[in-house]
């Protein structure tokens, strides 16, 4: 049986795992969360390139049909490498989620909310701004988040000042859409939408994300015709917090949770 690969530095890639679970729900996943070396967004561009290629070869024991790069931050500076390495479809979030705010701006006013690494990379802007002219793109890093949202003991201020912080300045220059560029986001989406109030277009590229595997997948003719066997979620961290986390962020009860030996 041929799964869909899906990698993130931690556990926010269960947000695109739960929309993959809703259109595709005759696919069958390998998620791999490396929890044990995240957060990401923080770390040289060579070492998180180094922990992603560890993640790739703990999947080459699997037999794959797709790879889904949950990470913001690994879609940025690696997804041409992926491409090169992998001999399956490789898709990252950035470029489905900048298509995505593009078609959802009104005032032609986008705000990106990301880690450090995505922010410097200004991988949104580029695809936000490829074939289109007059918009404004504002990237903010958010630096303390990934950390805060792995960790449920996190306080609800801290995560509320955090946010405050971080989205005063992109009020500021009157963004009407916010791309939540990291996949740990969306976890925080409730928060987002209390700190900033409802006048803004929330984007979570996960769902354009899977709409594009769906696609390539319809034209590979590589679609499951129904569901085989379990979904498997491994972590380089964890197993018993992954396991709960699984529990309580996916539709998924009894979720078969394994350690991953990436080398790291
Ligand atoms: C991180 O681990 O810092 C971020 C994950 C992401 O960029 O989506």
């Amino acid at each position: 049986m041929k799964r869909i690969a899906i990698i993130d530095s931690g556990s926010g890639g269960l947000t695109v795992a739960n929309e993959l679970f809703g259109r595709l729900p005759d696919e069958r996943i390998i998620y791999v969360g490396d929890h044990g070396n995240c957060p990401y967004g923080n770390k040289s561009a060579d070492e998180i390139k180094k922990l992603v290629f560890g993640v790739i070869r703990f999947l080459e024991q699997f037999e794959l049909k797709m790879l889904i790069v949950a990470c913001n931050t690994a879609s940025a500076l690696m997804l041409d490498e992926l491409k090169e390495r992998m001999d399956v479809p490789v898709i990252g979030v950035i470029e489905p989620g900048a298509e995505m705010a593009a078609r959802a701006t009104l005032n032609r006013r986008i705000g990106v909310i990301a880690t450090q690494r995505t922010v410097e990379s200004h991988m949104y802007r580029k695809n936000i701004l490829e074939n289109r002219d007059g918009l404004g793109v504002y990237e903010q890093a958010c630096p303390k988040l990934v950390s805060y949202l792995e960790n449920e003991g996190t306080p609800e201020e801290a995560i509320t000042e955090a946010l405050e912080e971080y989205l005063d300045p992109l009020r500021e220059k009157q963004v009407d859409t916010l791309v939540m560029g990291c996949t740990h986001y969306p976890l925080a989406e409730q928060q987002i939408r209390r700190v900033w109030g409802r006048d803004v277009n929330l984007v979570d590229p996960a769902r354009a994300t899977v709409a594009h595997a769906a696609k390539v997948l319809r034209e590979n003719g590589d679609l499951a015709v129904a569901p085989e066997g379990e979904h498997l979620f491994c972590t380089t961290g964890d197993v018993t917090d992954f396991d709960e986390k699984v529990k309580r962020w996916t539709p998924i009860s009894r979720p078969v949770v394994r350690h991953a030996e990436t080398g790291f």
